[in-house]
């Protein structure tokens, strides 16, 4: 039904949603094929070495299996480091699985045990025995910090630190005011509900489809194509629905490689599903080592900035993140010197983790602002806005928009800031200490290029359909959203196709690009298709609306209307048939504007507010409330926008709290590798989260005025909880998680 209902802005519920929950979606482990097989990965059992041998004959004797993969018979793959290289992969060598005898970090796979059915290749993996060369290993960061480099290749799309300004040293000790401070964190590993999974289908002569846990269809394809020399129209992709990633899923992973390879090899389908220990042997959030040292003038003015962080990488990547730049941009300072390097430690690369490199980056930065505001004696957020900046203070260039004075004011007045006592440790309720902080939020707001393709049809249908994924985000919504109001039509009357390598080339879902980029491309798609149609109905024979310019007339109810005249319309099955087709269909593309790039630079904001209670003889602390106050430009859904506001908030709860994945430096092995002893907060941790969005008008960030969501939510929120536990305490934490030992 035609409607002239606006869909955009307005608070609509997932239109995956019911599938969702009646269980109609499959996510890549669901999907199935005729003769399917199963495979099992055998995961190593030491941190660095090499396999001596595998004994692989009591596993292949029992009934069902059907083989044993391991290096000594695998199939022949690329040579170069290059072809093994995905979209977003950090610069050096990447993991190749299965392709040799050495072994690189604990967990690593060693075998893939393929059966026909799953029990067999799980028992028969159990048989398998393998005998190590062992080596050294260094997994402790400290320990290897003493090593740290300057990366010498630049991770794509990461800024190196930018160089000096002024002379951060003299300042420091010229000013009367300072904080200086070691902060870290703990590895992050990401745990979405959804383990990594590839259904690979053989659909004979080489030709599979492929059901992929991933953050972009296309990227999965091109590495296979890559690796195995497969051309392109033979690999398809999909990835219809994901059951959260938080960038787990942005670099293809070994179980895909491996059943693509069995697949191949056995010419058969197969499916290789991970366990929830083998999700904690690859891609976390590295742990960083950060200095801060700040210094300020006497009325809170910053006359000094330094931020130092080293992190943790394999050693066969170079991954790199941006922690250390925000320092030098979010507030005006003349004095700023930053330094960001790594150190290789014997795991798997690390990923990026919502909001990588601003997570932990601001999470010092902030804490250390708290502490200064202390040292004032200011107000942490009159210090904020004391230091306010309305450029990028790093390029000197202006942004597109920034309304965090208004996160400020909107976020204290919702937490009730007033009610903050600026004495730690002097407000008590029943056996519970309380506080409260605060903490600002900044995470950059990026369009990608990204084609897409609308098509509408005579019975007043739109598909409109790009390659982008939906990771949970609300991808399918808000494209629906765009595409209903472009003709003024009901939800329900447009398809949205994502989710697979042959559409229009998207990127991976990842840096809270999307709805900027994919809807963007959608709403351009949508004008093309509009100006083609309005074509057609000028052709009209004594057209209504012969001399009608796109700007004259609206798009709803199934017709074209000339706006200051209703009686002057002509439908859109007419327009078709006076222009000879059978539908309208267009593909356009978005991509970032060269020219504003010159001038703006463009971020989300955000003030995150936190309320404490800290039971002082237990050690044991409550957030009891989290306002989060985001600036993130237009807000196409504020249904879906809040849910990833939601989610960033108990991310970072989890971060400033629980999350928290253990090494045994003697094995060189995550030890809390399941979720029991890894704790993601769980309904009993979560309490009121408040999310509000501000006012941002801003009509250079993308064409439809949109910023971008879903990590904002989690930058800043771990310093709130941090600042507020110190206000409740006294107690200064630079070391999350902030676990009960550290409180007593
Ligand atoms: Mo995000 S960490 O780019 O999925």
């Amino acid at each position: 039904m035609p409607s002239a209902e606006h869909h955009i802005g307005a608070p609509r519920s997932r239109i995956d949603g019911p599938a969702k929950v009646t269980g109609a979606a499959r996510y890549a482990a669901e999907h199935t094929a005729p003769d399917l097989a199963y495979g099992i990965v055998v995961s190593g059992a030491i941190a660095r070495g090499r396999i001596r041998s595998v004994y692989a004959a009591a596993a292949l004797a029992v009934p069902g299996v059907i083989q044993v993969f391991t290096h000594e018979n695998r199939r022949r793959t690329a040579w170069l480091d290059y072809s093994y290289k995905d979209d977003v992969a950090p610069p050096g060598a990447p993991f190749r699985p299965l392709y040799d005898a050495e072994i690189h970090y604990s967990g690593q796979p060693v075998a893939l045990v393929v059966a026909e059915d799953y029990e067999t290749a799980a028992y028969a993996a159990s048989l398998l025995a393998i005998d190590y060369e062992v080596a050294e290993h260094e997994t402790d960061l400290e320990a290897q910090r003493a090593y740290a480099y300057v990366p010498s290749k630049k991770r794509s799309g990461i800024p190196p630190p930018p160089s000096p300004r002024g002379d951060a040293e003299k300042a420091f000790g010229e000013a009367p005011l300072h904080v200086e401070g070691d902060y870290s964190h703990a590895i992050e590993h990401h745990n979405p509900m959804e383990p990594h999974a590839s259904t690979v289908i053989w659909e004979g002569d080489g030709k599979l489809t492929v059901h992929d846990k991933i953050q972009g269809s296309q990227n999965s394809q091109r590495y296979i194509t890559s690796v195995f020399g497969l051309k392109a129209d033979d690999v398809r992709v999909m990835n219809a629905y994901v059951g959260g990633a938080f960038g787990s899923g942005l670099r293809p992973h070994y179980q895909l490689f491996l059943a693509v390879m069995a697949a191949l090899e056995l010419e058969r389908s197969i499916k290789v599903v991970l366990t929830r220990d083998q999700m904690f042997t690859f891609s976390y959030r590295p742990h960083t080592l950060q200095t801060v040292r700040l210094a300020a003038d006497r009325s809170g003015a910053l006359r000094s900035i330094r931020h130092d962080a080293v992190a943790g990488t394999s050693r066969y990547e170079d991954y790199q993140e941006n922690v250390v730049n925000w320092s030098g941009m979010m507030y005006h300072c003349d004095n700023v010197a930053l330094t960001y390097t790594l150190a290789q430690i014997d795991t798997a690369t690390p990923a990026d983790m919502r909001a990588p490199g601003a997570t932990t980056g601001v999470f010092a930065l902030e804490i250390a602002m708290d502490e200064l505001a202390e040292r004032a004696a200011m107000d942490p957020i009159a210090l904020r806005l004391r230091n306010y900046s309305d450029e990028d203070e790093n390029q000197g260039k202006a942004y597109t928009s920034k309304e965090l004075r208004e996160c400020y004011r909107v976020g204290a007045e919702r937490i009730g800031w007033s009610r903050r006592s600026s004495v730690p440790r002097s407000t008590r309720e029943g056996r519970e200490l309380v506080g409260f902080g605060m903490a600002t939020g900044c995470w950059e707001a990026y369009l990608q290029k990204t084609a897409a393709r609308a098509t509408l049809t005579p019975d007043g249908k739109l598909e409109v359909a790009t390659a982008s994924s939906d990771i949970g985000t609300g991808t399918y919504t808000i494209l629906a959203q765009i595409g209903a109001d472009g003709f003024g039509l009901d939800l329900a009357d447009v398809s949205v196709r994502i989710a697979d390598s042959t559409l229009p080339t998207a990127p991976v879902q990842g840096g809270s690009w999307t709805a900027a980029s994919s809807g963007s491309a959608v709403q351009a798609a949508c004008q093309a298709v509009r100006e083609t149609l309005l074509g057609h109905a000028r052709g009209l024979h004594r057209s209504p609306l012969a001399n009608a310019g796109i700007e004259q007339v609206e798009f709803r109810d199934g017709r074209i209307t000339f706006a200051s005249d209703p009686a002057r319309f002509v439908t859109f099955a007419d327009a078709m048939r006076a222009g000879g087709v059978d539908k309208v269909e267009a593909e356009a593309t978005a991509a970032p504007s060269v020219v504003t790039a010159l001038r703006y630079v463009s971020y989300t904001h955000a003030a995150v507010f936190a309320e404490v209670r800290v039971d002082e003889e237990l050690g044991i602390v409550r957030a009891v409330r989290i306002v989060s106050a985001v600036a993130a430009g237009r807000i196409l859904n504020p249904k879906t926008a809040r849910s990833q506001i939601l989610g960033g908030g108990v991310m970072g709860l989890g971060m400033a709290l629980h999350e928290e994945t253990m090494m045994d430096h003697n094995l060189g092995r995550f030890m809390n590798h399941n979720l029991g002893e890894y704790h993601v907060p769980a309904n009993a941790d979560v309490h009121d989260i408040d999310v509000v969005f501000v006012e941002e008008h801003d009509d250079k960030v993308s064409p439809i005025g949109v910023k971008g969501l879903g990590e904002i939510g989690i930058v800043g929120t771990a310093a709130a909880i941090a600042n507020a536990v110190y206000n409740a305490t006294g107690k200064r934490i630079r070391d999350l998680p902030i676990t009960l030992d550290k409180l007593l």
